[in-house]
């Protein structure tokens, strides 16, 4: 049944003339391949992680505790949510100082352990570059605010006169992602209103001007920093968002809220947006790149959160003088149906492959509701923006199920992936916490039309009888912890056969065996035609008789002829035979 491979990736050795290519069953790599391309990325949210010191607040030396879970689960490197100094007026990414540590998380030491720690458990760490904006704590901005108008202070920053005959209006018509209005006033120094400032964030988040050589010289001095220490690269925050249109013209969409940072181009014919998107952004990651590759083998990389559309613009940011990785948002987003989903994978596949790049799985993260919630919602509308007590509630059953189908969807694929802490035990997001908890300025900003994104963001359970689930020793946690997730916790699941655990612990164990994340990748001609199945049979580099296959119809579909299961989401109805919303690994 061999079929012709559909997307072989320019530039890419086929495996067998591969050099590099020694890699055991055990999952050892050597250290001269291009780790990136495949590596598996767990997402660390640090202030929900685990907490060493019971304040509720999750921090480094508790993460350094829990590193021998994420070896035992399998994971090739971490990416850690910003834990630099910061008013916390964003979780975190309004930062105040980029190279030290908050005092909430731990210290500069702390992060020195903790980066020491994996390396000698095998572990890559990734830290988040925040380039868009800093806090309006930084140093810099209060020179700003201090200095002159047309001071060299403000060009760090975008500091515009009001519109109006005495300034009184913003200088342009923007909206913040957050809601509300992207500018703020400032008060002189002699007492008197003054000039506004850009935030397309929170007011405590001024977006830096990229047009400033300070801004480009500073962001060089932090990545050298923490590459210094031992890092593996940066996740880019808001990657590109950093160079605006010149003039700052009128933009007539709203930004609100992440998703609609993708609305500029939905057809390719609307004008692009002034603030997303501009073809100058690229420069500073060449710039950022021959940094990096300063540093020679093995490789440290750059990973792009840019929601761009189409794929085409995306993957601009992984041609080879630029990022490695952008993640793959066109997959997190797609609906729970399989024409949409095969048609997602192979256009993602094929426009990374035209640019010689690994395309970047991903179906959660600390800024949407968790795939277990989203897909256990009718499948007919746009994801929600957080989820609230008076929304449509999620089933939980059936978005699990699926959530566990789309993982292993997800980890068959050739390219990399990430994950996001808590997915690996199939959390729910909390969808009906108090709003007097809610933190994520969003909330507020809208005026609680957005719930925001604190459901995802909820501490993690360890252990179902322990305090706060085993999060921390005092049992306080910044956010509740709905009393379901007892029964998530990880020591409910650990060595329980079928658990969410233990199938990603399967699916990451055969991935590496197999070398599922290089190589190549054609439809499974089975299925062709099958309207509910998404089928591909993955050529990886250690065999090339491996096929994922995924029901998302009602009846159950049966298996090619012979063929042996390796890992299934669910228990198969009988040998031969998969269920509705399952997926499984096969050798043909
Ligand atoms: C990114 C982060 C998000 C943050 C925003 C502003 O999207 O992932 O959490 O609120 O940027 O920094």
């Amino acid at each position: 049944m061999t079929q012709p491979s559909l997307l072989d990736p320019p530039g890419t050795d086929s495996p067998s003339d591969d050099p590099t290519h020694l890699e055991s069953v055990s999952g050892s790599r050597p250290e001269t391949h291009d780790w990136w391309r495949e590596a598996v990325t767990y997402q660390i949210y640090p202030r929900s992680f685990a907490d060493s010191d019971g304040d509720g607040l999750g921090d480094l030396p508790g993460i350094t505790a829990r590193l021998p879970y994420l070896r035992d689960l399998g994971v090739d490197a971490i990416w850690m949510s910003p834990f630099y100094c910061s008013p916390m007026a964003d979780a975190g990414y309004d930062v105040a100082d980029y190279r030290d540590v908050d005092p909430l998380f731990g210290s500069i030491a702390d992060a020195d352990a903790l980066i020491e720690s994996a390396a000698d458990l095998g572990i890559k760490v990734l830290l988040d570059l925040v380039p868009n904006h800093s806090s309006d704590e930084h140093v810099w901005f209060r020179q700003a605010l201090a200095a002159e108008p047309g001071s060299l202070e403000r060009a760090r920053y975008h500091f515009r006169d009001g519109r109006g005959e005495h300034g009184e209006l913003p200088p342009n018509n923007w909206k913040s992602v957050f809601g509300g209005v992207a500018w703020t006033r400032v008060t002189e120094a002699d007492g008197t209103p003054g000039q506004w400032y850009l935030h397309l964030f929170d007011p405590k988040q001024p977006d830096f001007d990229w047009d400033n050589p300070d801004v480009h010289a500073d962001f060089v001095r932090t990545i050298a920093f923490w590459v210094d220490r031992g890092v593996y690269g940066f996740r880019v925050d808001v990657a590109h968002g950093l160079v605006k249109a010149a003039g700052l013209p009128d933009w007539d969409v709203d930004l609100e809220l992440l998703q609609s940072w993708r609305d500029g181009d939905q057809d390719g014919d609307q004008p692009r947006a002034p603030m997303w998107d501009q073809d100058g952004v690229h420069e500073i990651y060449r710039e950022w790149r021959r940094v990096l590759d300063a540093y020679g083998k093995p490789a440290r990389i750059l990973c792009a959160e840019a929601w761009v559309e189409p794929v085409e613009r995306a993957v601009r940011y992984i041609r080879s003088d630029e990022m490695h990785q952008t993640f793959n948002f066109d997959f997190l987003e797609c609906a729970w149906q399989a024409t949409k989903l095969n048609h997602v994978i192979e256009h993602s596949l094929a426009v990374s492959a035209s640019v010689g790049a690994p395309t970047t799985w991903v179906l959660s993260n600390h800024d949407v509701v968790r795939q277990t919630s989203r897909l256990g919602l009718p499948q007919d509308r746009p994801r929600p923006h957080g989820i609230g007590a008076g929304d449509p509630q999620p089933d939980r059953a059936l978005g699990l199920r699926r959530a566990r189908a789309a993982t292993t969807l997800m980890l068959a694929l050739p390219g990399a992936a990430y994950l996001y802490q808590g997915e690996e035990l199939g959390l729910p997001d909390s969808t009906d916490l108090p709003d007097s908890y809610r933190q994520d300025p969003a909330f507020a900003r809208t005026g609680g039309k957005s719930a925001g994104r604190d459901g995802c963001r909820v501490p993690m359970p360890w252990a179902k009888d322990a305090p706060s689930f085993g999060f921390g020793p005092s049992g306080q946690s910044w956010l509740p912890q709905p009393e379901v997730y007892g029964d998530y916790a990880a020591d409910q699941q650990e060595g329980r056969p079928g658990s969410t655990l233990e199938l990603y612990r399967s699916l990451l164990q055969t991935r590496h065996q197999l070398a599922l994340g290089r190589g190549r990748f054609s439809p499974l001609e089975a299925y062709a035609g099958q309207p509910d199945v998404v089928a591909w049979r993955s050529k990886g580099a250690e065999r090339d008789d491996v096929a994922v296959v995924v029901n998302l119809g009602p009846a159950p579909v049966r298996l090619p002829p012979g063929a042996q299961v390796l890992v299934a989401s669910e228990a198969l109805c009988d040998d031969s035979s998969l269920p509705t919303d399952t997926a499984v690994w096969l050798t043909l």
